[in-house]
């Protein structure tokens, strides 16, 4: 059984757009993952933003949320083995 894909939440805002987050999304989507247009989620000072699963991950980069998804993975796998 495929693991679940994880809808990530990108801003499409204007200041997460100057600083990349419409490039970023495009990378994301050619890692196979399942990316979500958002408004303008008023944390512009921390462009881009990026929601993954549960929270946003700030000044975001692509390295930064495949490195969250991977750590929330190992989470969940040892969650299961405990
Ligand atoms: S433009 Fe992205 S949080 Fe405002």
């Amino acid at each position: 059984m495929p693991a679940p894909r994880t809808a990530i939440g990108v801003c499409y805002g204007p200041r997460c757009s100057d600083f990349g987050s419409r490039e970023m999304a495009e990378e994301l989507k050619q890692l196979g993952l399942e990316v979500e247009a958002l408004d303008c989620q008023s944390l512009c000072p921390h462009a881009p933003a990026i929601r993954v699963t549960d929270r946003f991950i700030h000044r975001a980069t692509v390295e930064r949320v495949t490195g969250y998804l991977a750590q929330k993975a190992q989470e969940s796998q040892a969650k299961k083995q405990a």
